[in-house]
């Protein structure tokens, strides 16, 4: 393992005290970003993904442009449906777009657990070319998507409020249902650890979805199948589990042993904290759209916030990924702000 100029990141998942927050946004490399767009320009969005020297460029622009105290690999989560054999489309200003989606027993013979290293070898061929671009700099978080999250595109077969036809997939099919996602999970499995291999520092989980079910399917669909990845991963890596919406089951995500937990911007701290347990690290939660504020409101937002999760065990994050009309200046801020306030706050024996 290389030796890491800046580490908070890692030492704030291991629960140490560190001299303050960490900070990063989820999605942060790319939409929003005038270097992102020109190469938005030439190349499409599975060639940008594709293709090493490009995923490099893009998820390091975050670190050099913006300040943030870690790079998430530029990919998608949709990259995993894809290589188990579905067709995945990505259609400009409309999302994701599967044409051929999972909705019975048949369909499910389409698709099958891959071999990682075949199809997904262009993401740890750039995890591998970013970790040594990075050259220490920041620690490399490597990603994927949650098997429920998951499910939703490939039975749905596009993005959606509700995901109503995935969730009557599995109230009408629930083995079937149950079946997909174990494939999906036991290919995430494989997935994440040879990220790891190529040099990730730490696996951040993304149950986008999570909220939109009950907690009795959320404990049902979702949870057990998270579990086994952290289970796989958690002795060898560092991991967060960021389950959108199902702040209900905080205290069972901690009780997987993942390392730390993502909230949103719809709990606050102090009651994530009490679900969650003294010791789990938490990240979060800035509303994405208070991003669009002016310069001086996000920088005093941003203060209460560190104040409100009390200085550690927490990552200073948003509560979802950043948007694609935020000024730059304004994530600069509240990069900076973190920084420079994580840092006062720390020093000045009122505040600990
Ligand atoms: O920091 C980063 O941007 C890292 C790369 C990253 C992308 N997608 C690139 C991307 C990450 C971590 C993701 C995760 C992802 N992808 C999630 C989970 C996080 C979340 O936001 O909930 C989900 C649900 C997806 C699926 C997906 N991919 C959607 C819904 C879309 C279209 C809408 C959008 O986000 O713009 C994508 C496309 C996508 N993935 C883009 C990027 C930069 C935009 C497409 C483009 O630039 O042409």
């Amino acid at each position: 393992m290389t030796n890491l100029e800046n580490d908070l990141l890692l030492r704030a998942l291991k629960g140490e005290n560190v001299e303050r927050a960490p900070v990063w946004m989820m999605r942060q490399a790319g939409r929003y970003l005038p270097d992102y767009m020109k190469l938005k320009e030439k190349y499409s969005f599975f060639e940008r993904v594709q293709t090493p020297e490009l995923a490099t460029a893009i998820t390091i622009h975050p670190v050099d442009q913006i300040g943030v105290d870690a790079a998430i690999i530029f990919s998608d989560i949709l990259v995993v449906p894809q290589a188990m054999g579905l067709e995945v489309q990505l259609i400009e200003n409309k999302g994701p777009f599967l044409p051929d989606p999972i909705k019975n027993s048949e369909d499910l013979k389409r698709i099958h657990i891959p071999d990682v290293h075949e199809k997904l070898n262009y993401v740890f061929e750039a995890l591998r070319l970013t970790k040594k671009e990075l050259n220490g700099k920041v620690p490399l978080i490597g990603f994927a998507g949650a098997p429920w999250t998951l499910l939703c595109y490939m039975v749905e077969g596009k993005g959606s409020k509700t995901f109503d036809q995935a969730k009557a997939f599995c109230y009408t099919q629930p083995e079937l249902a149950h079946q997909l996602l174990q494939m999906i999970t036991d290919t995430t499995i494989q997935y994440v650890k040879q990220q790891v291999k190529a040099g990730a520092d730490v696996i951040q989980i993304f149950d986008s979805w999570g909220g939109l079910l009950s907690p009795d399917d959320f404990k049902n669909l979702s949870l057990p199948y998270i579990n086994q990845i952290i289970q796989a991963i958690k002795e060898e890596v560092l991991t967060i589990i960021f389950a959108k919406g199902a702040w209900h089951s905080l205290a069972a995500m901690a009780a997987t042993g993942a390392h730390g937990l993502g909230i949103d911007w719809c709990i606050t701290p102090a009651m994530a904290r009490q679900l969650a347990g003294p010791s789990v690290t938490l990240q979060g939660n800035f509303d994405p759209a208070k991003l669009l504020s002016p310069i001086p409101v996000i920088r005093k937002e941003v203060k209460k916030m560190l104040d409100d999760f009390g200085g550690h065990h927490h990552i200073a994050n948003l509560g979802h990924g950043i948007l694609p009309n935020v000024p730059v200046a304004h994530a600069k801020a509240f990069v900076e702000t973190v920084k420079e306030y994580g840092l006062q706050r720390t020093m000045d024996p009122l505040h600990s």
